[in-house]
């Protein structure tokens, strides 16, 4: 039933958009003169209203091919500058994109330095040019990795792997483990952009591949998800796990953490090799599993930050004050009244907060799409391809979006909700992973918590203490204010 409803919700959503954009739109426009000072509205707008409803006139097109030769003006102005800021950071060696290679000097095959080039990369980041001289060395060693959000560990893992596959094998060689559905696809679609020069395929072991019984697939590198990629080595066998060379866990800590994957993966672990070499990657490991990962991984290298490195600075943390989950969205709606905000992504702790949220955001005019995790995975998929190509500006999710997602767009992370754990103790790690959503790779981003009563302000406050960074507040109702910050 659950299932259903948010299914339904977001099948009825985007249903009525297109309903709205057909019948309503400029008639509700009219109703409504609020100013809407998020600039991106408009062209969007435009786009849902079907071309074949025939009742475009020429001005209207000529208005669209303004708004559309702006908004490409302001893209690229965006991405020169972004462009600037990425490559002066990267000579700054305080910064995590720091570099004093090229990729050239970090000894890739040339069908990879091809594939890096295509996708616009121009010198390596600092967790790059560290971890990958370690990943390619023979014999081959473990690594257990840590760096802040955005820096590009996906990029490094999966050129490990690519570096690693004989393509004359036809059989999985690399198995890499992602917690999420989404964030599988989202690596998967690396590999196989930082593959396009080599001769590798790559195969998806997640919920809702369909495989024929009996078969051993073909594909060099498999990425999945721990409960389907175990299916496929154990029950199913479709894939031999002695023949596999390298493992890969992105998000590791939670990989192996009890209140994560720890048995899938660790059972997986048990298949493979005694000698497969052990890639760990993630933005934060808490001190219990840094341990664990020590003890199940054999002789590894390890990549460290100190707590004070883990936050970035280029993502600015506010906190307001509310009283109830009313206020909070008062709060939202003022902090949307003032500033333009590209995309955002609003977390809440449960999927039933989140539903309620979208249905709100939706009442006062936001494109607003949904994510959680029970949702069926086509609708998951298609959500987020949608809210990456800007079709919605507002993803409203749980943590199941908290960790990888990298949508670039993303200035605003929101914490309607604090990350707490079972216990209702700060969930630091999770704390860290959203903020992260936003920042990617050297951009600037803003981060906002919603904080209600006594026991979320001390979540607060322990957040606080625990990265030893200050958390401002902001005051909603003074507009000045919150324009500032985002400046
Ligand atoms: N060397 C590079 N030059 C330019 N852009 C890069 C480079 N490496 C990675 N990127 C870009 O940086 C963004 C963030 O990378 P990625 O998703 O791998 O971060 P991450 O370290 O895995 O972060 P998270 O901890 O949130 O998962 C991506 O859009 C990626 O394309
Ligand atoms: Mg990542």
């Amino acid at each position: 039933m659950a299932t259903d409803s948010w299914a339904l919700a977001v099948d009825e959503q985007e249903a009525a958009a297109e309903t709205f954009g057909k019948l309503n739109l400029k008639g509700e426009k009219a109703e409504k003169p609020k100013p809407e000072s998020n600039g991106t509205e408009e062209p969007e707008s435009a786009e849902q209203i079907p071309s074949k409803d025939g009742g475009k006139s020429e001005d209207d097109d000529k208005e669209d091919k303004a708004a559309q030769s702006l908004l490409n003006k302001l893209i690229r102005n965006n991405l020169v500058s972004n462009t600037n800021q990425v490559e002066v950071l990267q000579r700054d060696p305080n910064s995590p994109l720091y570099s004093v290679k090229s990729f050239e000097e970090l000894r890739l095959k040339p069908e990879l330095l091809k594939g890096v080039y295509a996708m616009g990369f121009n010198r390596p980041s600092k967790i790059q040019e560290n971890a990958l001289p370690m990943m390619l060395a023979e014999p081959s060693q473990n690594l257990i990795a840590q760096s802040q959000s955005g820096t590009g560990k996906t990029a490094a893992f999966v050129l490990a792997m690519l570096s690693r596959v004989d393509p004359a094998n036809k059989y999985p060689q690399c198995l890499c483990l992602s917690p999420t559905y989404e964030l599988a696809l989202q690596t998967g679609k690396v590999i196989e952009q930082m593959g396009q020069f080599s001769n590798i395929k790559l195969a998806y072991a997640v919920r809702g591949k369909k495989l024929e019984r009996g078969q051993k697939i073909p594909e060099h590198i498999v990425i999945g998800t721990p409960g389907t990629v175990l299916d496929w080595c154990s029950k199913l066998r479709f894939i031999d796990p002695k023949k596999i060379k390298v493992f890969v866990l992105d998000e590791a800590d939670v990989m192996i953490a009890t209140q994560g994957h720890q048995d899938q993966s660790i059972r997986i672990q048990k298949m493979l090799p005694r000698d497969c070499q052990m890639l760990l990657f993630s933005a934060t490991f808490e001190e219990s599993v840094w341990r664990f990962a020590q003890k199940v991984v054999p002789e590894p290298n390890i990549i460290k930050l100190k707590r004070e490195e883990e936050t970035l600075d280029t993502i600015k943390q506010y906190y307001v004050e509310c009283h109830s989950r009313e206020d909070k969205f008062r709060a939202l709606c003022n902090i949307y009244g003032s500033i333009t905000i590209a995309q955002a992504m609003i977390f809440c702790h449960t999927r039933k907060t989140a539903s309620w949220l979208a249905g709100e955001l939706y009442k006062e005019g936001h494109q607003v799409a949904l994510l959680s995790g029970e949702m069926m995975v086509e609708q998951r998929a298609a959500v987020i391809d949608r809210f990456r190509e800007g079709k919605e500006k507002v993803l409203v999710t749980t943590n199941v979006c908290a960790r990888g997602i990298d949508v670039e767009q993303v200035s605003v992370v929101i914490n309607f909700d604090l990350p707490v754990d079972k216990d209702g103790n700060p969930d630091n790690e999770t704390y860290l992973h959203r903020i992260g959503r936003t920042g990617r790779f050297g951009k600037r981003g803003l981060a906002i918590n919603m904080v209600d009563g006594d026991h979320s302000m001390q979540i607060l406050q322990r957040i606080q203490q625990h990265f030893s960074k200050k958390i401002a507040q902001l005051d909603t109702d003074d507009m000045d204010e919150i324009e500032k910050i985002s400046k």
